[in-house]
């Protein structure tokens, strides 16, 4: 209840997103109105971990709604219970178990709830956490939309946007050239913004990681158009596809991350391939993390406000271990699921027999391929 808080933590995890400010600012002017402390820790559970943090108030809390980043920083390394510090004799990273430095940390600053602020990764982290007997609310971030458990997450409709600005650029640069333009988008192992932003941007060829393509398909797709007399077409790809016949194109591993695994390079294996194929010239963008950067949209201002409201209304209201989530999207309704839920899932794009998701259907009907 809310009269046994009297000091809230909150922390930003995992990758950064448009809307996380939006959701600082919500939850610490709501707890400050009701008299509610909040101490913001930085760089997600690595402050946790070594105590860093910094009082929120509000002229500190003030002035960021429209800001990118989030102000408390974050770190997609941090996992306390398994923590890289050093290399063993082999050279392989020695993890260590921080949980207990967390627990004290909490109790020395005398917080008795803790708001994260992530993504998967985060979430499962909470979860165990919360199982020593913290008691904290989830908020679901990510640009992804993978999150298991709600049908959004903040964030996401700002890389929507700001990938259908870079299909929009380079539709004109692709025309006046006759060209084939691959635009490769971020998504990890879900094709919800190359599925959006291919959708609002118009794209020709859509490539899902859901859905392996055929290149043969892909290409045929293009020639048609040629054929047909247009003068460029427009690939959208997540960084997650993969042909028929192909694996994931990975970028880097890093051992020391949870997620050790980043993805990248599909792109330019797409534009070379469809090349060699069509004889058209094609090239390729990735868009990157220009789609994690810059102000978040209108739609994740208002989304992280009410994350933030939702989460402080289930303090109030004595819940534990909950993740604050949006289930049906056409109303929009806010609820909450287990803090557990989310984890070890993802939320992909349905494209199996009888819940294949609407977009898809819609984008197919206007004439876009999805390599299949
Ligand atoms: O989860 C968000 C995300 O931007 C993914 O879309 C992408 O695969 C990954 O993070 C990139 O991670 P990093 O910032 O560590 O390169």
């Amino acid at each position: 209840m809310t009269s046994a808080i009297r000091r809230i933590g909150l922390l930003t995890g995992g990758g950064d997103c448009p809307g996380l400010n939006a959701v600082i600012r919500a939850v610490a002017k709501d707890a400050l109105r009701a008299g509610i402390a909040v101490t913001g820790f930085h760089d997600g559970f690595l402050g946790l971990i070594e105590n860093r943090a910094t009082e929120l108030t509000d002229e500190n809390t003030s002035g960021i709604l429209h800001t990118g980043g989030t102000i408390l920083g974050t770190h997609n390394r941090a996992n306390p219970s398994r923590l890289a510090r050093g290399t063993n004799p082999d050279g392989t990273p020695c993890f260590v178990d921080c949980t207990d430095d967390c627990l004290h940390h909490l109790a020395q600053r005398g917080i008795d709830a803790l708001v994260v602020v992530g993504g998967d990764g985060s979430m499962t982290i909470a979860a165990d956490i919360a199982e020593r007997g913290v008691n904290i609310i989830g908020v679901p971030k990510t640009i992804d939309n993978d999150l298991f458990g709600t049908d959004l997450t903040f964030g996401f409709l700002t890389a929507v946007q700001t990938a259908t600005d870079a299909i929009d650029r380079v539709q004109t640069t692709a025309a006046s050239h006759h060209r084939v333009m691959v635009v490769e988008v971020m998504g990890r192992h879900a094709g919800w913004i190359s599925l959006y932003a291919g959708l609002a941007g118009g794209g020709d060829v859509i490539l899902l990681p859901e859905l392996p393509f055929s290149f043969d398909v892909v290409a045929d797709a293009v020639m048609q158009r040629r054929r047909a007399g247009k003068r460029s077409s427009i690939i959208v790809v997540s960084e997650g596809a993969r042909p028929r016949d192909g694996e994931q194109v990975v970028a880097r591993i890093d051992p020391t991350s949870p997620d050790p695994i980043r993805l990248g390079g599909i792109g330019k294996v797409v534009a070379d391939r469809v090349e060699d194929l069509t004889g058209i010239e094609s090239r390729f963008v990735v868009l990157g993390h220009v789609q994690r950067g810059g102000s978040p949209i209108a739609a994740d201002r208002i989304l992280g406000t009410r994350f933030g409201h939702y989460a402080m209304g289930l303090l109030r209201s004595g819940a534990r271990s909950r993740m604050v989530a949006m289930q049906g999207l056409s109303v929009g309704m806010l609820t909450d699921v287990d803090l557990r839920v989310p984890a070890g899932k993802q939320r992909l794009v349905p494209v199996g027999r009888g819940e294949e998701h609407a977009l898809i259907g819609a984008a197919r009907a206007v004439g876009t391929s999805f390599g299949v």
